[in-house]
């Protein structure tokens, strides 16, 4: 360990960590534009900068190693003068547009010319123009604000290995780009926007939807993937704007993927599932919840005594959903009529354009359903069909029909099929004769087990959909016309909680 002074404060770190950490870990707040945690040091930005006793010259902070009996000082008048200077000379090409600038809010420079910025600028020249450009993929890049830190140019080449990403020609004339003008086709395009610090890359997904003081970060998990990267959705009444990564150094560092990034436009062109419906002829029509589940009920208690329904089981749903499909099957499904269905994409494309995150598990919770005892028993269920055993299915969730239905599940071949999803696909109009609501993922609370193992709580980060209630609740209600009972959702849920453990 190692003994230094910061502001006259006493401070002991770990050897090897630069003064900007020993700051940071501290509570210090020292301004750096360049540095960035995951990313290697380049120390080119000198906003950084700070006094060390005994130093003729101010250091960068960031890329200074810490000394034992180190005295160190961020605040002095030297130092202000040398962030001053910095701003202003990082300030001469840059237009003083923040309040028609997508970053504005949610920018570092902006940040730091209110502290350090002049009221007036001493510049009186014509500042840069460059136009803005299309560089492929999902980001405009607008060179006119870029502060040159090189931080995306570092995370696409130590990061995703892209060599051909970098900063072209020199002086004013400075700008980063692609190697003969070619287009960006990595899969992490999103990380290069919040890596920079500023306007200059920015999302089209994103730009000009929405300034990011309105928008309520709230946690949560991606659900697009068995890795689970933590993220942030962002939300303003009710409406996902964004998602964004979120720390989590066990899972995902502070990254995430584009496909990761776009799940929250997974149902801009689908048809959304708000009540129970009922098929009658080609037409499906609308029916209470009470008879809705009666008449599933009366399907499951008919054809499971013979052994002949069967539950399938989309790894979608969460721990505590999972659990209250199989306490409601009790008794009614036989267990070797129950099986879980992952949905498995070939990711050979994303992992060579850098998608480093990505899981071929394109199911968030496959641990999950291993964790309550589901086993994959997909194959026995074919044959139960093949041999015309299985006269009905009840389907949670529609990753299998998403994914498109192996052959071998023939559909035509079962009597009554029953759905609960968010979405109503073709597959499922063609399949299903029962329709069962279930919340947006975005809209659940629960629990998912990633590829890692590691247990992770998500909480909804917007509202159900009016008439849209919990699959715990609808369970209970299920179990409950079963047995003809009448419905205790108290009881059903401690059992659940006793199954999820
Ligand atoms: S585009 Fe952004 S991240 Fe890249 S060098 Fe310019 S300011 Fe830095
Ligand atoms: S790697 Fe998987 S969990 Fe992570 S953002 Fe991408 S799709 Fe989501
Ligand atoms: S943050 Fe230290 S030089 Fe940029």
């Amino acid at each position: 360990m190692v003994n230094l002074t910061i502001d006259d404060k006493k401070l002991t770190v770990e050897e090897g960590t630069t003064i900007l950490n020993a700051a940071l870990q501290n509570g210090i707040d020292i301004p750096h534009l360049c540095y960035h945690p995951n990313l290697k040091i380049r120390g080119t930005c000198r906003i950084c900068l700070v006094e060390i006793e005994g130093m003729r010259k101010l250091e960068t902070a960031c890329s200074t190693i810490v000394k034992d009996g180190m005295e160190v000082h961020t605040r002095s008048e030297r130092v202000e003068k040398a962030r001053r200077g910095v701003i202003e000379f990082l300030l001469i090409n840059h237009p003083l547009n923040c309040p028609v600038c997508d970053q504005a809010g949610d920018c570092d420079l902006q940040r730091y010319s209110r502290r350090y910025g002049r009221e007036h600028s001493r510049y009186g020249e014509d500042k840069r123009d460059f136009p803005k450009h299309d560089i492929g993929g999902g980001l405009i890049r607008n060179m006119n604000l870029c502060i040159a830190c090189t931080r995306c140019v570092r995370f696409a080449r130590d990061i995703l290995g892209i060599e051909e990403y970098g900063i072209f020609f020199r002086g004013n004339d400075q700008q980063v780009g692609i190697y003969q003008g070619g287009e960006l086709k990595n899969a992490m395009q999103g990380c290069m926007v919040d890596v920079c610090p500023v306007g200059a890359l920015t999302s089209k997904d994103f730009r000009f939807k929405k300034r990011v003081w309105f928008l309520d970060p709230k946690p949560s998990v991606c659900q697009r993937c068995a890795t689970g990267c933590n993220t942030f959705i962002e939300v303003e009444d009710n409406v996902i704007y964004r998602i964004s990564p979120r720390e989590n150094q066990d899972v995902n560092d502070i990254w995430m993927c584009d496909i990761g990034r776009m799940t929250y436009h997974d149902m801009d062109d689908v048809e959304p599932v708000t009540f129970p419906m009922m098929k009658s002829g080609d037409q499906f029509f609308e029916l209470s919840w009470e008879r809705a589940l009666e008449e599933l009920a009366s399907e499951i208690r008919e054809r499971g005594e013979k052994g002949g329904f069967a539950l399938v089981i989309g790894t979608g749903a969460s721990v505590e959903d999972m659990a209250s499909a199989l306490l409601a099957a009790d008794g009614n499904i036989g267990e070797e009529r129950i099986t879980f269905v992952t949905r498995v994409e070939d990711i050979t494309k994303e992992k060579a354009a850098g998608n480093f995150l990505i899981s071929e598990d394109f199911s968030p919770n496959t641990a999950g359903a291993k964790k309550l005892g589901i086993s994959d028993k997909v194959k026995k269920i074919e044959d139960g069909i093949n041999s015309k055993d299985i006269t009905g299915i009840l389907f949670l969730g529609c990753e299998i029909f998403e994914a498109g239905l192996p052959d071998a599940l023939d559909l035509k071949k079962v009597k009554f099929t029953a759905v609960i999803t968010d979405r109503l696909t073709t597959e499922i109009k063609k399949s299903a004769e029962i329709v069962i609501p279930a919340p947006h993922w975005s809209r659940k609370s629960g629990t998912f087990i990633n590829s890692k193992g590691i247990l992770q709580r998500i909480e909804a980060a917007v509202k159900p959909q009016m008439g849209v209630i919990p699959l715990t609740k609808v369970f209970a209600d299920l179990a409950a016309a079963i047995d003809k009972t009448s419905a205790d959702y108290d009881s059903f849920y401690k059992e659940v909680e006793k199954r999820v453990g």
